[in-house]
């Protein structure tokens, strides 16, 4: 009886899944026109206007909110696409057995029962996070999307990056987180790259490799540079054996070690890992040096050390390319696949693979700072919906835990945000810049903002 009356309701679901299908095909076919037409869905709303987002910091992620039904698009089978969808639901966290309950819960019957629609929140791939009380600070004087930036002491030096898909910086900007305000601005060099760059730091001399030369798709170029931050005078280091495109980078052991990035089409990942001696500015050998391979390359990971130890973690394969013959290199998109993979070296210079993060995640190459032996990571991209296609942003605050090798969920964004500049002062953790999502309900890119914000962390 109990059965009968819920098949009947199901039937009914069938109905109104058909007539939201139809309104949804309506909406997709709407918002594809407006992307194609409106320009701004790369650009930035005034400052001013931001601060209307403050209203939604701490609701953005509701849970199974607007559940939405999608025709199946003949592409599905069991170990793939169905998978994936079950798992939408149920695989909301780390540790959890939602591998059992997607092979044999009543979710699953139910899937199986209902046919060929298919149900897939858009936010679907956001995971329960405490809430975090966000403050708002004076924001960048420029929005920008893949940006770098290094932090030493109180200080905050942000890099470049596009402001519009045509239009890339050129110089830096300084937060001093000290007195909250930013200032200082200069030049890079002409001939520097201006998104996507290698970046690390000992503490006053600034190592940047690489990157992307230029608007749009355009590819990387091999320069590498030295800034001394003290004196804001720049030097040139020898050139990357081969231009990388968002490699991860970090200084460890007296060596700038530079690894993985794509190569110069954008798209094909690299695996190839260098080194070179480096001492207070000074480059101390004529060669970079060849160093074992990461298993896995391609660009956007965070490269962390700490304790002696190098991670490099999260990143992608693939990415937007330019698009055949045009003049402008103009963007167009690629297959990519996100990873949340953490790969460690140590002084025996060999690849572990430690647990990987609790969900991919990408566009985190400065989203993370280091707070007692644990690392950080704001925001980011993870796989693409797998329904929709569509670019999915990430919202939440994770925490890698050195000491018990655990990812945790600690928190969540005023909004989901790619590409984020992260800092951590006095008990303060800071986040700026970068790509948000479109609103509490759609994760999908859209305004490049500078937005500033911070956060009591405790941890
Ligand atoms: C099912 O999908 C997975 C993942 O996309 C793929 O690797 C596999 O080959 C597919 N199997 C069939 C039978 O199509
Ligand atoms: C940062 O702000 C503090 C407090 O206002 C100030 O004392 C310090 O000089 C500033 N640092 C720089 C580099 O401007
Ligand atoms: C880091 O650890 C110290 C010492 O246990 C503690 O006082 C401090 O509050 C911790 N910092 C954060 C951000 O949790």
């Amino acid at each position: 009886m109990a059965r009968n009356a819920h098949k009947h309701a199901a039937s009914a679901t069938h109905w109104i899944a058909l007539a939201t299908c139809m309104a949804l095909l309506g909406a997709a076919l709407f918002v594809d026109f407006r992307w194609a037409y409106s320009s701004s869905s790369f650009s930035s709303s005034p400052p001013s206007a931001t601060s209307a987002f403050l209203s939604l910091a701490s609701n953005w992620a509701l849970e199974k909110s607007g559940i939405i039904v999608f025709p199946d698009l003949g592409s599905r089978n069991e170990s793939g696409d169905q998978l994936q969808e079950v798992r939408a639901q149920e695989d909301r966290g780390p540790g959890s057995d939602a591998k059992e309950k997607r092979d044999q819960g009543p979710d699953a019957k139910e899937k199986r029962d209902r046919g060929p629609d298919r149900f897939l929140s858009a936010t679907y791939a956001d995971l329960p996070a405490p809430d975090m009380k966000w403050e708002e600070m004076p924001p960048a004087p420029v929005p920008r999307l893949d940006g770098a930036a290094i932090q030493i002491d109180n200080l905050l030096y942000v890099f470049s990056g596009y402001r519009t898909l045509d239009h890339v910086h050129s110089h830096v900007d300084v937060f001093n987180f000290t007195s909250n305000t930013w200032g200082g601005r200069f030049d890079t060099p002409k001939d520097m790259a201006n998104s996507h760059l290698g970046m690390a730091t000992d503490g006053r001399y600034v190592y940047i490799v690489s990157g992307q030369y230029g608007p749009q798709c355009r590819g990387p170029v091999a320069h590498t540079f030295i800034l001394d931050t003290k004196t804001k005078k720049w030097d040139k280091m020898p050139p990357l054996p081969a231009p990388r495109y968002a490699p991860a980078t970090q200084l460890w052991r007296g060596r700038l070690h530079v690894m993985g990035g794509g190569k110069e089409n954008r798209h094909t990942p690299a695996l190839e890992h260098w080194s070179i001696a480096v001492k207070d500015g000074k480059v101390l050998e004529k060669e970079w040096r060849t160093e074992v391979p990461i298993p896995r390359g391609g660009p956007h990971r965070a490269c962390v050390v700490v304790d002696d130890k190098l991670y490099v973690i999260g990143g992608q394969e693939g990415d937007f390319m330019a698009k055949p013959g045009s003049p402008i290199f103009k963007c167009s998109r690629r297959h990519e696949v996100v990873y949340g993979d953490v790969y460690m070296l140590d002084a025996g210079m060999k690849w572990k693979v430690l647990p990987p993060m609790p969900k991919p995640d990408s566009h985190i190459e400065f989203s993370w700072v280091v707070v007692n032996n644990s690392i950080i990571i704001t925001g980011g991209t993870t796989e693409k919906h797998p329904i929709n296609k569509r670019m999915i942003l990430v919202g939440e605050v994770f925490r890698f835990d050195l000491d018990t090798l655990k990812w945790t969920v600690i928190g969540k964004l005023p909004y989901r945000i790619k590409t984020t500049i992260a800092g951590f002062w006095d008990g303060w953790l800071y986040f700026t810049s970068g790509q948000r999502d479109r609103g509490p309900d759609n994760p999908q890119p859209k305004m490049v903002v500078g937005d500033m914000w911070r956060t009591k962390l405790r941890l």
